[in-house]
């Protein structure tokens, strides 16, 4: 009688069992700034300011430094650093767009002219922020790089930059080579071969003029769209069958970059949504790159997801632009630190449909390009709050481990993290896209929290939610009770208090993200 009560008012709560170890073993460790941003080049200083800091952008990051201790590291470059020239009698940036359309509502710039003011922009990042810039290859023009890395050079050794220990960690030499031979910046039998032969004299180039043999910064190397995974074609292991390593700028290369985006969809549905939450398809687009990742470790080198995002064409609208993305994002950053990936820069820009933040006001839609009424202020949009969930659940220890949670549940992730050995808290995913256009009730899973190994097993945790009222809003999100959609995205709104048992468990809604803290 009583068993099928439970089962009558309940009808939609399935439960399943989340095996939590005490102790992280050799799981990977995480660093505070794991979710990083990709930043597309041409309109850098309308992020960051160009005579005063853009204080909106500045509060986006200053918001995670005050969670983790680390300042997010700041990746600036993509398709339109091989576009760029300089000028050192530009005070600050001239450049060309092409019209707006339907589908690119905010094209990248077809021509930029880069002067000093563009690099010493980055004096207006948070104190302590890493950065990697990238330098003109498309354009084979041996000035452009020598100019270029002059003038970052020149910027980071300002008293500005210098005094609020702003690093350039990293210099790039081109973005996405292996695409060269489709878009015309090289002939269309472009080899890895013939790439790695080039890149090693403009990168002497580049590596002399910045004094690389006497300073902290290294070289991103790669830097590919995608990956072939063979030692023949464009891949980590091409470039280093190609001994790039061993090359006077190679030896520079600590870092091995790679792009990616999990479609090209320019158009958004729900099915799409779904697929791009979808805890399996998420693992199977990170999978695809472990022999790309061994093959970059067997060489000591670190490896990082340098630009990605959802989906290209800046992002599908009604896709990469909602609650369901943050989720994606949450999971795809922390699934990516389980694979050896040590950072993954998510790739914004103005008015791209993926971005995590909105740093400036905006006079035509993202989604379709029309004229707006009333212009939309700087602002988070959903994947924002997977950035700040990312730096709770990491913490500022320095000391993190994290590991994914073996739960049998196709829509169900979790992960653990512990500090110095010890489990603390615990991030749960429900990726089920619950729509406006689901005409059923929203599901929910029931999570049986049991503990393994050795260990105090803790009783009871705090809850902090991650709210969402269906997986294809645009907004409306809130974290705890509390929402980042504010002014000055400062966090807004009086916090929700929750705790509960181990002995109870807890459930979760579908599109939901939950971080249990154990007491
Ligand atoms: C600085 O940026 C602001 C806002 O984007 C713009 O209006 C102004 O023209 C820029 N100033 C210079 C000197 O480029
Ligand atoms: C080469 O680069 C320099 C500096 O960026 C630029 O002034 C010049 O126009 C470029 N040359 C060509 C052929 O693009
Ligand atoms: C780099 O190339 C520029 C332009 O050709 C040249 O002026 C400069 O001397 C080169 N620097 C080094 C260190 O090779
Ligand atoms: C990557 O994820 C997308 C959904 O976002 C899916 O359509 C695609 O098939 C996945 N690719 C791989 C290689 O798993
Ligand atoms: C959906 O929820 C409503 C309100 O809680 C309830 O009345 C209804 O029976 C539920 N429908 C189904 C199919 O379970």
């Amino acid at each position: 009688m009583h068993a099928s009560w439970v089962t009558l008012i309940l009808p939609l709560v399935s439960a399943v069992t989340v095996p939590i170890p005490l102790s992280p073993g050799n799981a990977p460790s995480v660093s505070g700034n794991l979710v990083s941003l990709s930043i597309e080049q041409d309109r850098w200083l309308d992020w960051v300011g160009n005579v005063t800091r853009n204080s909106f952008f500045f509060n986006t990051l200053d918001n995670l430094v005050s969670l983790t201790g680390d300042a997010p590291t700041i990746r600036i470059g993509a398709d339109s650093e091989d576009h760029t020239n300089f000028n050192p009698s530009v005070p600050f940036i001239q450049q060309l767009f092409p019209p707006p359309t339907t589908t690119v509502p905010y094209p990248e710039a077809t021509s930029i002219v880069a002067g000093p003011g563009f690099y010493k922009g980055a004096q207006f990042l948070p104190t302590g922020t890493g950065v990697t810039w990238g330098v003109n290859f498309g354009g084979k023009n041996l000035t452009a790089v020598f100019l270029e890395t002059q003038a970052i050079l020149a910027a980071f050794a300002s008293p500005a930059l210098a005094n609020a220990g702003i690093t350039l960690d990293f210099l790039e030499l081109g973005n996405e080579a292996d695409l060269y031979r489709n878009n015309g910046l090289r002939s269309s039998s472009y080899s890895i071969s013939q790439y790695t032969a080039e890149w090693i004299t403009f990168a002497t180039n580049m590596t002399r003029t910045a004094n690389l043999a006497g300073s902290d910064t290294r070289i991103w190397g790669a830097a590919f769209a995608g990956s072939s995974h063979t030692s023949t074609d464009f891949s980590p292991q091409g470039i280093f069958a190609n001994n790039i390593l061993t090359s006077e700028p190679g030896k520079f290369i600590n870092t091995i970059s790679q792009h990616h985006y999990s479609g090209s969809f320019c158009f958004g549905s729900g099915g799409l949504l779904q697929d791009l939450m979808t805890k399996a398809t998420i693992r199977s687009n990170l999978s695809s790159f472990i022999p790309d990742i061994q093959a970059t470790q067997s060489h000591n080198l670190d490896y990082v997801l340098g630009e990605t995002n959802s989906y290209s064409c800046h992002g599908a609208p009604g896709v990469s632009n909602t609650a369901g993305a943050a989720l994606w994002t949450l999971d795809y950053a922390l699934f990516s630190s389980q694979l050896g990936i040590s950072k993954v820069f998510f790739h914004e820009g103005i008015g791209y449909k993926y971005n995590l933040i909105q740093p400036e006001t905006l006079t035509r839609s993202t989604l379709d390009g029309s004229p707006l009424a009333t212009p939309l202020k700087p602002h988070v949009q959903p994947q924002y709050y997977a950035a700040i969930i990312t730096a709770e659940a990491i913490g500022d220890s320095g000391q993190t481990q994290a590991l994914e949670i073996n739960i049998n549940d196709a829509r169900i992730a979790g992960y653990a993290f512990y500090e110095n050995g010890a489990l603390k808290r615990a991030v749960f995913i429900n990726s089920l896209a619950f729509l406006k256009s689901t005409t059923t009730n929203r599901t929910s899973t029931h999570l049986a929290l049991t503990f393994s190994g050795t260990g105090t097993k803790p009783t009871t945790f705090s809850v902090k939610r991650l709210v969402i009222g269906h997986a294809d809003d645009g907004s409306g999100l809130t974290w705890g009770g509390q929402t980042y959609e504010t002014a000055d995205a400062r966090v807004g709104g009086t916090a929700t208090s929750e705790t509960g048992t181990v002995a109870a468990g807890i459930d979760i809604p579908a599109t939901q993200a939950i971080l249990v803290t154990f007491n």
